[in-house]
């Protein structure tokens, strides 16, 4: 797929086909994410892959907002060490951002689709991923096979308008 066909045909997907993504094709999303770039490299990401289907059901319950993880194929659970500060609060959040996005349109390369999740039962998620005390869980991703289609460009996204998002040389 070309890079603007990805970009465009990446969406949320919450609803996913009842098949497996092959291993070589989750091994490629978790590498694009592992080649993100973050600032000073400093690569603060641990990518957990799961695969399980009662364990993605498990996952579902961390946030209200995750239910539809309990019907993907798979989810990448993003986690990090927490920040010292709010600076490294600040770029935490933006590099992880990167690692997501670079994820994100791997998986639309390969006709894969995928979706945020927030995650607010940090205990759970411990539980669920066997993280260790000094990491906690910042998003989910959900990956699958989107159950209305293959992933095909957005005619209409639900954005802005280009000439209020974008100025040129000046404000
Ligand atoms: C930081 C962040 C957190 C999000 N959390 C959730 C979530 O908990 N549950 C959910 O269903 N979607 C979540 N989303 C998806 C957004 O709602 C979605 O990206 C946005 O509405 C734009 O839609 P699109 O991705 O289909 O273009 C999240 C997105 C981002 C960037």
């Amino acid at each position: 797929m070309e890079t603007w066909e990805a970009i465009t045909s990446r969406r949320n997907i919450r609803s996913f086909e009842d098949r497996a993504v092959p291993g070589e094709h989750l091994e490629r999303i978790l590498e694009a994410g592992r080649r993100a770039p973050s600032s000073r490299n400093w690569q603060p990401w641990h990518f957990v892959l799961v695969t399980e289907r009662s364990q993605l059901g498990e996952l579902s319950k961390v946030w209200r907002g995750a239910g539809y993880v309990a019907g993907a194929a798979a989810a990448i659970a993003l986690a990090a060490a927490p920040p010292a500060d709010d600076r490294q609060r600040d770029v935490l959040q933006y590099d992880l951002g990167q690692a997501t996005m670079a994820m994100m349109l791997a998986a639309v390369d390969l006709g894969v689709g995928s979706g945020h999740s927030a995650v607010a039962d940090q205990e759970q998620a411990r539980a669920v991923l066997g993280l260790p005390a000094d990491r906690f869980c910042a998003y989910l991703i959900a990956l699958g096979y989107p159950a209305d289609g293959p992933l095909r460009p957005v005619r209409r996204p639900d954005r802005r308008p280009y000439d209020e998002v974008v100025r040129i040389d000046r404000w």
